[in-house]
């Protein structure tokens, strides 16, 4: 659905930028002798043009940056998260904690003992549900609640050697006790 309207986008940007090229390139044959008057247009024109910058992007600037997922993340983990320790090495994965229960928020701590690794947690149905980077010297935090039970899988998302693909971890999703 969001991929569809994002494409039919794409084509009316892609069909209004042919539409200019065509009209630019149907006026190039078009010479004048004084070129002030065409100076001072294409001026407002660049003015008018700057303003309906403006007043698009800004608004979707806006609209985009208190949509960022921290703060709401932060505020969620709360004290009662569990918190696992998540390590990438040459190659494999080293997990503080490997057995979690549904709708238990838990944040993960990322980081790497030698290269980057990319840290991607899959769901039963191998579809990603959380990603983040595990730099060396360095701690993504990843806030995560899962939401059914069962065995997930961390891979490494990240090109870090020729064992690369052996980067496998599992993380047990157990009902929540009553
Ligand atoms: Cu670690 Cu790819």
């Amino acid at each position: 659905m969001l991929h569809q309207s994002v494409w039919l986008v794409s084509l009316a940007l892609m069909g209004v930028l042919a539409a200019v090229f065509l009209f630019v390139y149907s006026q190039s044959h078009v010479r004048e002798d004084d070129y002030t008057p065409l100076q001072k247009r294409a001026y407002r024109l660049r003015a008018r043009l700057f303003w309906v910058l403006v007043l698009t992007m800004g608004p979707a600037m806006i609209y985009n940056l208190v949509d960022l997922p921290y703060d709401a993340a932060r505020a969620h983990a709360g004290n009662n998260a569990m918190v696992i320790d998540a390590v990438g090495h040459q190659w494999y994965w080293k997990l503080s904690h490997d057995e979690v229960r549904v709708g238990e928020p838990v944040v993960f701590r990322v980081t790497s003992a030698d290269v980057n690794h990319g840290f991607g947690i899959y769901d039963l149905d191998l579809k990603l549900v959380a990603q983040t980077q595990a730099m060396p010297g360095y701690t993504n935090t990843l806030l995560h609640t899962f939401e059914r039970a069962g065995t997930y899988r961390v891979l490494c998302m990240e090109y870090c050697g020729i064992v690369h693909h052996n980067m496998i971890a599992e993380i047990r999703v157990i009902e929540e006790r009553n």
